[in-house]
């Protein structure tokens, strides 16, 4: 009994953790108009990428700097690999983003990168 409760207690802890993750993202309120590096970008990449795209995970591309992330998407097949994956599997790797945050990072690069 005492496990039962253990594993209903870790499963409501693992769901609010979940919601509160979710929460932090700008997109909750639906459209992002001008979405900019700093405010929109940099946190979805830091939530769903740097686990493994980072200096010390050293998967490549390293997504950490402004510069990076842009270079990713500019000349990487990153947003190929997030949206259509015509271009290798979908990333993040535990699986494809909700629309709104995936169009978020489309519209930046379509918006010129704003940082
Ligand atoms: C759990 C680890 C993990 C996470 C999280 C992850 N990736 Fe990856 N990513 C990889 C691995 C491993 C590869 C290399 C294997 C492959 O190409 O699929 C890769 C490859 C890529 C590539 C292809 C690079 C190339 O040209 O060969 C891109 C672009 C990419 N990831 C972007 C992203 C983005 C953007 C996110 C977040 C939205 C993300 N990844 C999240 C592990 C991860």
């Amino acid at each position: 009994m005492k496990a039962v409760k253990i594993i209903i207690v870790f499963m409501i802890a693992c769901f609010i953790g979940y919601s509160c993750d979710s929460t932090t993202y700008e997109e909750i309120s639906g459209e992002v108009e001008n979405p900019t590096y700093s405010k929109n970008i940099k946190p979805i990449i830091e939530n769903n990428c740097l686990s493994c795209h980072s200096a010390a995970a050293a998967e490549y591309p390293t997504m950490e700097t402004y510069a990076q992330v842009r270079d990713a998407a500019e000349n990487g097949n990153m947003i190929c690999r997030i949206d259509d994956q015509s271009c290798g599997a979908v990333m993040p790797q535990s699986g494809r983003m909700p629309q709104t945050r995936i169009d978020i990072i489309k519209k930046w690069v379509v918006n010129g990168y704003p940082n």
